[in-house]
């Protein structure tokens, strides 16, 4: 018996029957058509009497799809052998200590560990020799290009081939554009001859980071591209007997076209909710409202329709340069997913000019930034908006009180403090003689602020919120300017209207 994190995100006592149940799964032809409802069939009393199987597998790259990945198949039962290049990061892993801020995950690590399911390693034989499954889950970051960049999908491939030791099946866990498996086939098979036998399946990933650990123990759905039978039932055995949601069934390439589609289509949601909020601050209306109604009507969905400083991260910005180039190369008119990441780029534009219209001239102004990741209840920073609004704040001559639950460390990095730039220990803190706070993530720690006692230790009571995390009354009530993205800005002008100044 070990902990995993519940539904609900609290910690719950399992052991590896627990999340043995029926699953759903969805077939769809070899031909990568997409999958059709109408054939979803219930697994067979066969099947579900079937005992889950224990597989060895190797993992490259303990990134942030790695690690989590490595955790949650060794808690379903599995033996997992975890490669980095990185002996730091290796040794740190090997000692039971998380390398990124993701709950739920230093239980699971730890109770691995001591379990003898999980290990880490800086050596590619490890996680070769007499694995079942390999995954790939190395990064692809961005060229300049805006192409994903496939170095190390390439690096791991070749070291594969080098060291085949009977069939294996590797798998692509990490974003990558559609046909980047051929790739990978092709590699292999010219280095290893043809005397292996090997497929390459895609498995992609749809964790979203804060609550990765719980989105991979209770999928939405499982989708599986597999070309080969013997693929198929490979990742079919690995997570069929454990998982009650959908599986997904389809070619290598659709399976990786599924994944840049989503993103997109999330990035695309996303900036269109920003762009009706900048209407709404024009209308005199509010966007939450208008969202939350609109997310009520089951083809739209609620999720996603949250307007501010718009999306971050390394996955939504880097997925959609890379669908938008793979478009283009074949000749695809993208233009609309072009203009989803123009509004996304212009969103901290959007903010700074609210800065500007709360304290007019910022230089020598005590200005205190609540959040620097790029969403909450992670320490990750990439795309993060604070990467563009803490440095034009600094350069406009502010003198800056920063302060962020988990991701501090990682912005002190690259912006290490100075006579204007300061590391607060806590929001009040940040706050304390501040002209105006500016919140750019929307931790509930931030929500959950005592709005008087903030009031008490500002120099002004001004806030711009970048992620909506008030209401205008409510911060009109309780005695402050407040600008925000797309819900009306409460400013001394609007007292004077109500005779209060
Ligand atoms: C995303 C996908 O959701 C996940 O399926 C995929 O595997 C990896 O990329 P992640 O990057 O962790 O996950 O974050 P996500 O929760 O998707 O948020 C992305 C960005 O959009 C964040 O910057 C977030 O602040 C922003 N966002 C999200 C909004 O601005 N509004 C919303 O309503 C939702």
């Amino acid at each position: 018996m070990s902990n995993y994190l519940g539904r609900d995100g609290e910690l719950a006592e399992i052991g590896i029957d627990d999340v043995d149940v029926s699953p759903l799964e969805i077939s769809a032809d070899g031909d990568g058509r997409s999958a059709d409802l109408a054939m979803a069939r219930r697994t067979s009393l066969r099947d579900l009497e079937r005992p889950p199987v224990a597989m060895r597998l190797g993992i490259f790259g303990t990134g942030y799809a790695g690690l989590i990945t490595s955790v949650c198949l060794a808690q379903l039962g599995h033996t997992v052998t975890a490669m980095d290049t990185d002996a730091g990061i290796v040794a740190r892993l090997s000692q039971g200590i998380a390398t990124i801020h993701e709950p739920g995950l230093p239980e699971l690590l730890r109770a691995n560990l001591e379990a003898g399911r999980l290990r880490f390693t800086t050596q590619a034989e490890d996680a070769i020799a007499g694995s079942d499954i390999i995954f790939v889950c190395v990064g692809t970051p961005p060229r300049s290009d805006g192409r994903a960049d496939l170095c190390q999908v390439e690096e791991v491939a070749r070291t594969i081939a080098h060291q085949l030791d009977g069939y294996k099946l590797i798998v692509e866990k990490s974003t990558v554009p559609a046909r980047t498996a051929r790739w990978i086939t092709w590699t292999i098979r010219r280095l290893a001859g043809p005397q292996h036998e090997f497929d390459v399946a895609s498995n992609p990933e749809f964790l979203r980071e804060g609550s990765a650990v719980r989105d991979f123990m209770h999928p939405d759905r499982i989708v599986i591209g597999a070309d080969s039978g013997r693929a198929r039932s490979l990742l079919l055995d690995l997570y069929k007997p454990r998982f009650d949601c959908p599986i997904v069934v389809t070619s290598v390439t659709t399976a990786e076209f599924i994944k840049q589609t989503a993103n997109a289509f999330l990035a695309a949601k996303i900036s269109f909710i920003n762009v009706m909020a900048d209407l709404c601050d024009a209308l005199g209306v509010d966007v939450r409202t208008v969202a939350q109604s609109i997310g009520m009507d089951p083809r739209i969905g609620a999720d996603f329709l949250n307007a501010g400083l718009g999306f971050g991260g390394a996955c939504l910005p880097k997925d959609l340069s890379a669908l938008i180039t793979v478009a283009e190369e074949n000749g695809v008119d993208i233009g609309m997913l072009k203009e989803v990441q123009r509004i996304n780029t212009a969103r901290a534009d959007r903010l700074l000019a609210k800065i500007e219209r709360a304290l007019w001239i910022v230089r020598h102004k005590v200005v205190a930034v609540l959040g620097v990741a790029f969403k909450a209840n992670t320490d990750d920073i990439r795309g993060a908006p604070s990467l563009t609004v803490v440095p034009w704040l600094h350069d406009a001559g502010a003198n800056l009180r920063i302060y962020d639950p988990a991701a501090m460390p990682r912005l002190q990095a690259l912006y290490p403090p100075d006579d204007r730039l300061v590391y607060a220990e806590s929001a009040m803190d940040a706050a304390r003689d501040a002209n105006a706070l500016v919140i750019l993530t929307d931790w509930d720690e931030f929500r959950c602020l005592d709005l008087d006692r903030l009031r008490s230790v500002m120099r002004s009571p001004i806030i711009i919120d970048g992620r909506n995390l008030f209401t205008p009354t409510q911060l009109e009530a309780a005695g402050f300017e407040y600008y925000s993205l797309g819900r009306g800005d409460v400013t001394p002008r609007s007292d004077q209207q109500r005779g209060t100044a």
